[in-house]
């Protein structure tokens, strides 16, 4: 039976590889078997390889000439995987593209289901979770199964907008390329579904539970050094971090602004005013485009809108923080600066909450 004609393919599906020769033949096998099983005749393999040395190009060639739906995308000098993929993404040709591994550790059964979700407009992003109810890992070490889940659980800690997934760092996922933008932030990062889910803070996300099976060919190429390159993007990711240091540049903001203004005027409250507010609205112009610009970037109302609403939540904020800090001091006996540290502190999460829950929501 001969192919049919495709035009613009409708599933791009997005492999990186690094020296994965002995994988490639049988996920082409699989991949084929599944799409076409579920009607999906034009799509597009689009391999994006770092120069592997062990013959992985050459497969992927060979395949490509028997089969035109094969792409390769070959990057010399660059490596890195969250980068390798982000390049399949904005080559990719199809409205839906498949992210997944060359291992076969991703089953190729799954693409069809992912690819269902974001085609018949259910989610904007469809994630294979191996922490979804059903979903599961095959093969794994006591202490690698920690690791993961720590790695979510940190995720989920610090970046509010991973927690729309079970498995934010899931390698295994479908977008949609009209309604989401294959943006990273972290150039160190490898786990590209996590810049995603950043980037695109109103994605509709579902999750569709899978097994990660073990690796029958080849080796993996994720080491120790990971673990670290993780942390920093998560870090990086954060927007705690960058609350702080807007924060902290406020406050000595506030304090030039009132030396200034107390200097000219000899008048101390409203000097103090004039500091508070300079300070207020240096935070918010930062907070908008730095601290929770990846959400704001998205907002069509207006930033004065925003700033309104930063005023109230910051005079709650310092309500809070003098109120902790007065019955730490009072009732419960601490000592004063402690007690103020302590109110600070207070008055800090209150204001990062309601700064981040409903103002750069
Ligand atoms: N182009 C390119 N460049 N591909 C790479 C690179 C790179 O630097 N590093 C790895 N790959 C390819 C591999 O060839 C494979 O197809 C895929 O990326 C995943 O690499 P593995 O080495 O098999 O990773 P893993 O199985 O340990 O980790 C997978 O599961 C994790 C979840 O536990 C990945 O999917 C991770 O992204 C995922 O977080
Ligand atoms: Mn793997």
């Amino acid at each position: 039976m001969s192919k049919p004609p495709c035009g613009e393919p409708e599933v791009s599906v997005i492999v990186p590889t690094l020296n994965e020769r002995d994988n490639i033949r049988p996920l082409y096998v699989g991949l084929k078997k599944s799409l076409e099983g579920a009607g999906l005749e034009c799509f597009e393999i689009v391999f994006v390889d770092d120069s592997s040395t062990d013959g992985t190009i050459e497969e992927v060639e060979r395949l490509s000439r028997s089969d035109p739906r094969v792409r390769l995308i070959v990057r010399r000098g660059e490596k890195g995987l969250s980068r390798a993929v982000l390049e399949g993404l904005r080559r990719a040709r199809g409205r839906v593209a498949v992210v997944m591994d060359a291992d076969l550790q991703h089953p190729p059964e799954t693409v069809p289901l992912l690819v269902e979700k974001v085609a018949g407009g259910e989610a904007d992003l469809a994630v294979a979770s191996r922490y979804a109810p059903g979903g599961r890992v095959e093969g794994w070490s006591l202490v690698r199964r920690i690791i993961s889940r720590g790695a979510v659980l940190l995720a989920w800690l610090l970046i509010p907008e991973s927690r729309r997934t079970r498995d934010p760092v899931s390698g295994f996922f479908a977008v949609n390329l009209e309604r989401v933008r294959p943006a990273i932030v972290s150039g160190r990062g490898f786990k590209i579904l996590l810049e995603i889910l950043y980037t695109n803070p109103y994605a509709r996300v579902v999750d569709v539970p899978f097994t990660f099976r073990g690796r029958s060919r080849g080796s993996s190429k994720l080491g120790p050094s990971t673990i670290l390159d993780y942390l920093l993007q998560v870090l990086q990711l954060s927007s705690i971090p960058r609350f702080i240091a807007v924060g902290a540049l406020g406050s000595l903001v506030n304090l030039a602004v009132y030396t200034l203004a107390f200097s000219a005027t000899g008048v101390h409250p409203l000097s103090s005013i004039l500091g508070f507010e300079a300070g207020l609205i240096h935070n918010a112009i930062l907070h908008d485009r730095i601290t929770f610009r990846n959400r704001s970037m998205w907002r069509s109302h207006s930033f004065l809108r925003r700033l309104a609403k930063y005023h109230a939540t910051s005079a709650a904020g310092i309500a809070v923080g003098v109120a902790a800090s007065t019955i730490l001091y009072s009732l419960a006996g601490l000592h004063p600066l402690l007690s103020q540290a302590l109110g600070i502190g207070a008055g800090f999460i209150v204001n990062f909450t309601l700064a981040s829950r409903y103002i750069w929501r």
